[in-house]
């Protein structure tokens, strides 16, 4: 993850192209130049295994599209898909260049690039191979192993961008076939494993996995993605906190009197009933996004940008969080409402279905900075809005200095962290409201990326590959904090006694559940509002 500082940009880099500000080289064999301060990474062989998903079309061809228009990747990088099915390479090229064009012609795509430049396109082309295998076959992994040439210096990435069934059976098999073994090209090339999320699905499964994994591979050969942190707006959090001197001081218990993690979708479950049946909202969701958020925004600072550094620091902060029980969580489910079907009309949902798609919870995290801070948390799908965000709210005042208006009264100070749709960060403050009279109004301060930085079509794919490549797993999770953070909800999924967590109805379209409400309503909280954000103004 590079730390040099961007300068704002003019507002003729605001206008230019996004994403393809760079110069081209007229040659797709010739590097392409790279932003100042970066340099392409190492030369590898990446092996896509789930060449033909969704993930791979959406997100990493998109991305490293972007890596290659920014010059990032080295001239000697290939790229193996892996799928079952046998297809000419030609085919599988064609087929991925046409969902780049759509993605980059649609407004609502994170990679909405506009035109694909054919320069940049053709480079990353030229590195494609298709590979037809069977993912629990030896024979693919034996065939693999040829493919493996001394061409990138031995080193390879194996990227599981595959469905949470075939983690293991592909680990084990490149295991078996020592294709994990590192030291073995020319150069001693480097062989790392990514792995998607969901790792595990409780804590026994996540420490079976990561058992399964490191019986063949070292902890540093491991990458383990959440998406979310490849996000520049949760990224800008650490520099929120740590490139300015007037947050950290109030950033503790003294001062901040809650904070609220929000994931609001107004998506269903777009036809991926199956899986969110086995799911819910709550594992999807809480111990890997909302806890990383979490992670982000509460841990100490660390020493140094240093992945170990800042993994450590996160590891102490999940090491902390008090283990949730079920009456810290509401749970909900989409019904029929404004916005659509009930949840239990969706393909792939059993009629009596009692999955969650809505999920709240209550956080404490016990170590000194934050002791008896509450940290909220919820996210659903087919709610009203679609927001990600972090607000930290701060104490009222000690003191009753307006007559008229008790400190009660006053609008508390929030910083809120825009992370998604829109970026930035707005703060909600007290001024004097003009008149005669001393009267406090609210007003609300914020400031939008676009306004001050160039516009990118970034996927947020792109520095995950590229740090991996780098060999940087700062954005990426250990195993011990993959585990702690299941603890953490074990007894949510698995609980006790006392039975599980009843599933309240919300309307599709709505704010979620009235009994979330009741979940802060305990502590004298509320909700920050999903549909508007403008204290005591205008809407
Ligand atoms: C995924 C979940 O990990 O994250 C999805 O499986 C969810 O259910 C998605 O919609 C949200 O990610 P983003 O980046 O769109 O906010």
């Amino acid at each position: 993850m590079s730390t040099t500082p961007n300068p704002p940009v003019s507002s003729d880099q605001r206008n230019a192209t996004p994403g393809l500000s760079c110069k081209l080289s007229a040659n797709p064999q010739d590097a392409l130049s790279s932003p100042a301060g970066k340099k392409p990474a190492p030369p590898c062989t990446l092996v896509i295994f789930g060449a033909g998903g969704d993930l791979t079309k959406r997100l990493l061809m998109p991305a490293l599209y972007n890596l290659a228009v920014d010059g990032l990747l080295d001239d000697g990088m290939r790229i193996i898909g892996v799928n079952h099915g046998e297809r000419e390479t030609r085919e599988w090229c064609d087929d991925l260049h046409t969902s780049l064009q759509q993605f980059a012609a649609d407004k609502a795509s994170t990679f909405h690039a506009g035109k694909l430049d054919d320069n940049a396109w053709n480079w990353v082309a030229q590195r494609l191979e298709y590979m037809a295998g069977e993912f629990e076959s030896d024979d693919t992994f034996a065939k693999l192993k040829q493919k493996l040439d001394q061409s990138t210096g031995g080193n390879a990435i194996f990227y599981l961008a595959v469905g949470a069934r075939f983690f293991k059976p592909i680990a084990d098999r490149l295991g078996k076939a020592g294709l994990l073994k590192e030291g073995d090209g020319a150069n001693g090339g480097f062989r790392r494993l990514v792995i998607e999320k969901p790792f595990g699905t409780d804590l026994a499964s996540a420490r079976d996995l990561n058992a399964h994994i490191l019986s063949y591979a070292q902890e540093s050969q491991v990458y383990r993605i959440d998406h979310f942190l490849g996000k520049d707006t949760v990224q800008s959090i650490l520099a929120v906190r740590f490139a300015n001197a007037m947050f950290e001081p109030v950033w503790r218990r003294e001062y901040i009197d809650c904070v609220q993690i929000t994931a609001a979708e107004t998506i269903g479950v777009e036809g991926r009933g199956r899986f969110y049946e086995q799911t819910g909202a709550f594992r999807d969701m809480v111990p890997n996004h909302l806890f990383q958020l979490l992670g982000i925004v509460a841990m100490e600072p660390p020493n140094s940008f240093d992945a170990e550094a800042v993994r450590n620091k996160k590891a102490e902060l999940f090491d902390a969080i008090q283990p949730l029980t079920p009456d810290d969580v509401v749970f909900g489910q989409y019904e029929n409402g404004p916005a659509g079907v009930g949840y239990r009309e969706e393909p792939d949902v059993a009629p009596g279905s009692t999955t969650e798609t809505y999920a709240a919870a209550r956080v404490f995290v016990e170590n000194w900075r934050w002791a008896g801070v509450p940290f909220y948390l919820r996210t659903g799908k087919r709610l009203a809005v679609r927001r990600t965000e972090i607000s930290v709210q701060l104490k009222p005042v000690p003191f009753r200095l307006f007559r008229d208006t008790p400190v009660n009264a006053l609008t508390p100070n929030v910083l809120t962290l825009r992370i998604d749709p829109t970026h930035g960060s707005s703060f909600d403050f007290n001024v004097k409201a003009p008149g005669p009279v001393m009267r406090v109004g609210a007003v609300q301060s914020s400031f939008n990326y676009d306004d001050f930085f160039a516009e990118s079509a970034n996927v947020g794919y792109e520095t995950l590959l590229y740090d991996c490549m780098l060999g940087d797993a700062t954005l990426f999770q250990r195993a011990d904090s993959i585990e702690t953070s299941w603890r953490a909800v074990d007894d949510v999924l698995h609980p006790g006694s006392g039975g599980a967590v009843a599933v309240r109805g919300y309307a599709a379209g709505s704010d979620g559940p009235a009994e979330a409400d009741a979940l802060l309503a305990r502590d004298g909280h509320v909700w920050r509002p999903l549909r508007q954000n403008t204290p005591g103004g205008k809407p």
